[in-house]
């Protein structure tokens, strides 16, 4: 049998394309939707007021004066962009000043700044590892560091998500490979807003000679004295090869950051491809980075953070006392060798079916609240998550009002559709 050699062939019949045209079609459909005002902590989406529980804005910097004043200044000084990469006509004292302040913020040697945090994690992994080498990650690790995995042709080891005594075998086998090895896990992970062991994932590092990268996507601007994140907050700072950021979320704008050794980050600064065959970050992205940077790191920061961390506690309490079953951080070793369980801002709800997770979704939605949806494959089968996220300008009241929606459209919807996943779920 003749097979098509028309790469757009398998479009005409793929699931995800049929399933979104038709839950678009029923208005069912969480993605893409329009935000129609400024990112703040109730936006306007089609046409109605809806609470942002659906954004990673932790500390609702983008609405915040002086960062816009950033960007506005950058636009003013450098125009609206730089048609070049960072290696020809792309670099502006901008990008050096956030470089130099980024590595003194994660009491580093050196920082090097990216388009986007993909692309940080794409050109470090990417770059790091070749063929003969292994890359040890989490199975709840973020997709781009997944992608700098599959960029580098390194092999691919996967541990069970925060199992040491996983990472330990996994190790043992990586070891036996024949190259170098780059453990990389995220601090916060991303659907699940708990934290990485660090403390033991260093420990085991160190027994197998193994380097180890920390993406603090969602923990920086949060977690630690300074907002360095959950290597600060853990105390292993020193002890971790390389720390990413990005821009998008504390830093209320959009880019990205490897913090670490300088021969390392002149190295990716040379030879990463998704550093150098890109357009430089616009200086509107940069200026704003720069000035929420020095907002979380005036005295201000702490305040911030703090906010932000008794909101997700508000709302992971509220939401249990309500009867969601809701995605609770393990407890973690901390500094001193007690164990603590730490609240980020991301408060997952488990549905369980994919249709009931996004009929919840709208329910939600038309009673004035967005969230995200995570349904398969972002988790497993019968998995489906209702992921909300809180920020440091939610208000006690916006906060109890959202409560008291989640209690109305819980009580409709179970009468509807049957239970939701209780508490011990
Ligand atoms: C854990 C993690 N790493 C990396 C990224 C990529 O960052 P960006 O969206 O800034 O490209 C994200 C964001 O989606 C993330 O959640």
């Amino acid at each position: 049998m003749a097979t098509s050699i028309d790469v757009f062939a398998k479009i005409h019949d793929n699931e995800r394309v049929a399933q979104a045209a038709a839950a678009r079609s029923a208005g069912l459909l969480p993605f893409f939707r329009e935000v129609q005002s400024p990112a703040r902590p109730v936006v306007e989406m089609d046409g109605a007021p809806r609470i942002m529980l659906g954004s990673n804005n932790y500390l609702g910097l983008t609405a915040d004066e002086r960062v816009m004043q950033g960007a506005r200044d950058a636009l003013e000084r450098y125009g609206t962009g730089l048609t070049g990469s960072r290696f020809l006509n792309g670099t502006t004292a901008l990008h050096l000043e956030l470089e130099d302040e980024l590595a003194d913020w994660m009491g580093t040697e050196a920082a090097i700044v990216f388009t986007t945090g993909h692309q940080a994690n794409l050109a470090t992994i990417g770059t790091l590892l070749g063929p003969g080498d292994t890359v040890v990650v989490d199975t709840g690790d973020h997709a781009s560091l997944m992608d700098g995995a599959i960029q580098s042709r390194a092999k691919l080891r996967a541990f069970r998500h925060n199992r040491p005594e996983k990472l330990e075998q996994t190790l043992a086998k990586a070891s036996r490979d024949g190259g170098g090895v780059l453990v990389v896990v995220d601090g916060v992970f991303s659907m699940e807003g708990d934290i990485a062991p660090l403390p033991e994932i260093v420990e085991l590092c160190q027994r197998y000679g193994a380097r180890l990268m920390v993406d603090e996507a969602h923990a920086v601007g949060v977690l630690g004295a300074r907002g360095a994140g959950t290597c600060e907050l853990l105390g292993v700072e020193d002890q971790v090869d390389l720390r990413m950021g990005t821009f998008s979320k504390s830093l209320a704008s959009c880019g990205g950051f490897i913090a670490g050794n300088a021969e390392v980050i002149e190295f990716l600064r040379l030879q990463s491809r998704a550093f150098l065959f890109t357009a430089s970050g616009v200086p509107a992205a940069v200026g704003a980075a720069l000035a929420a940077l020095r907002v979380i790191r005036s005295p201000e920061g702490p305040e911030l953070m703090a906010r932000v961390l008794a909101n997700g506690e508000r709302l992971n309490r509220g939401l249990h006392e309500l009867g969601f079953s809701v995605v609770d951080p393990l407890p973690i070793r901390v500094p001193g060798g007690a164990m603590e369980t730490i609240t980020t801002p991301i408060v997952p709800i488990r549905v369980g079916e994919d249709w009931k997770c996004v009929l919840l979704w709208r329910a939600l939605y038309d009673a004035g609240i967005f969230t995200n949806v995570a349904l398969h494959p972002a988790v497993p089968i019968d998995g489906a998550l209702l992921r909300t996220s809180v920020m440091a300008t939610h208000d006690v009241a916006i906060l109890d009002r959202a409560l008291d929606t989640f209690a109305t459209v819980k009580r409709e919807f179970e009468a509807e559709h049957g239970p939701l996943p209780g508490p011990e779920a």
